[in-house]
């Protein structure tokens, strides 16, 4: 296979979700451009909207109107999060801290994804969770003036955090929090550039409180985790050249590059500007023989979403990998440790699943077969791209599930090797 092109992919999933929570509850207009048009962002839309903000139907230049930091009002419905993760963490945090209670409710998949995790340190800092079962969703939050925390998640999650951080914006009142390596940190550089006061210390945020927030100017920089898809594929490919363009290369977001140049990988990153505290360049990717790698615990953060995919990467290149401390992945859109190992055997390669990551063994092999993404959108591009990469015959049922987050997906795969 044979790709060629520039492509630009759509805008950042985390920092799309971001611009619109942060435009709400800033003071005055906020201009967010080239915002990802995807379901998980319309859910972060519709859920401000029944909180009472005018969000404008998503569009390349929207204009936000703030509300200022305690401004949200009690929800009529049930906030419905779809499939969101994020939406449904972060907003925990924004409601935790008003004086009102929203129930949050969402699909079959993120009903079963654990909220204990937010749910602790919130209610540590005053707010009340009600769970109809487990702690999945339906989830109520009743909110009140929170107090101050200075909290350790154990762990490494940008979601927890940033629904700590915003319990403590709305509150007013300072939060700290640590954790075991850094999380993806765009809510702190959003955070910053408008205006509030944030002290970063390698694993260690703290936000001090603040009256107000300065209106956001922001041009969504394109998403890493969708890029990936194009330089996987570019790696993997006989022959061409794949440019992606104004790519955040925000440095806790790019270490599925970093992981395919250890591979041997051609995978160029030229930094070109900044905007809204982000990082924004080119990326260049050819082909090449790629080597076989291991994933460790310290790597997880920075290439999470993107493991999927590096497993799919192994075994179009026939090579082995070794994925460890990653038990994060079982509790995603789907459990993508046995999402992944399953696929991978159903069209014929050969994986294992260990207690907290998986193993591809080497070998080349011809894949065919037909592959069940448990509508989780990462799932099925990682096998889409095997598929194309490859030029061998995977069946993707449901391939429509990409829109979460890439509903142009399939037809950039066309335009770049055809
Ligand atoms: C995200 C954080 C990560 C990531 C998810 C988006 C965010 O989740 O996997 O796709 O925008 O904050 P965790 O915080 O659960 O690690």
């Amino acid at each position: 296979m044979i790709v060629a092109g520039t492509i630009r992919v759509p805008g950042d999933k985390s920092i799309s979700h971001r611009s619109l929570i942060l435009s709400s509850l800033a003071d005055g207009e906020s201009t967010v451009r080239a915002i990802l048009d995807s379901e998980d962002i319309r859910s972060t839309a519709s859920v401000l909207r029944e909180l009472g903000v005018q969000i404008p139907p998503l569009s390349e230049t929207m204009r936000i109107r703030g509300l200022g930091l305690r401004g949200l009002r009690q929800p009529r419905e049930a906030l419905d999060c779809g499939n969101s993760g994020t939406t449904t963490r972060l907003m925990a945090g924004v409601v935790a801290a008003h004086p009102f209670s929203a129930r949050f409710i969402g699909d079959p998949s993120l009903s079963r994804r654990p909220m204990k995790r937010i749910a602790e340190p919130l209610s540590y800092m005053g707010a009340q969770f009600e769970f109809e079962h487990g702690d999945g969703l339906p989830m109520t939050v009743r909110g009140v003036d929170l107090r101050s925390v200075d909290w350790d998640t154990g762990g490494s999650s940008a979601q927890v955090k940033s629904a700590i951080l915003l319990a403590g914006l709305v509150s007013a009142v300072e939060v700290r929090v640590t954790e075991k390596s850094l999380s993806r940190d765009h809510t702190e550089r959003m955070l910053e550039a408008m205006g509030a006061d944030v002290e970063n210390d390698s694993n260690q945020v703290c936000l001090r409180p603040a009256s107000r927030l300065h209106p956001l100017e922001i041009k969504v920089p394109a998403d890493p985790s969708s890029a990936a898809f194009f330089v996987a594929l570019a790696s993997l490919a006989a022959a061409g050249e794949l440019t992606l363009t104004d790519v955040c290369l925000n440095p806790t977001r790019t270490g599925f590059f970093q992981a395919l140049r250890r591979m041997g990988a051609n995978v160029e990153e030229t930094r070109v500007m900044s905007s809204g505290g982000e990082e924004i360049g080119t990326v260049r990717v050819s082909p090449a023989e790629l080597k076989s790698t291991r994933i460790t615990a310290e790597q997880v953060p920075s290439i999470i979403d993107e493991l999927p995919l590096l497993a799919c990467v192994a075994a179009g290149a026939g090579v082995e990998l070794e994925i460890t401390g990653a038990a994060e992945l079982r509790v995603k859109e789907s459990d993508r440790i046995s999402a992944v190992v399953q696929n991978l055997r159903a069209v014929g390669a050969q994986a294992d699943e260990l207690p907290e990551g998986l193993r591809v063994s080497a070998g080349r092999r011809r894949f065919a077969g037909t592959i069940d993404p448990h509508r989780d959108h990462r799932i099925a591009m990682a096998f889409g791209i095997l598929s194309a990469a490859t030029e061998n015959r995977i069946v993707i049922q449901d391939p429509q599930c990409v829109a979460v987050s890439y509903p142009g997906f399939w037809e950039d795969l066309r335009r770049v090797t055809a």
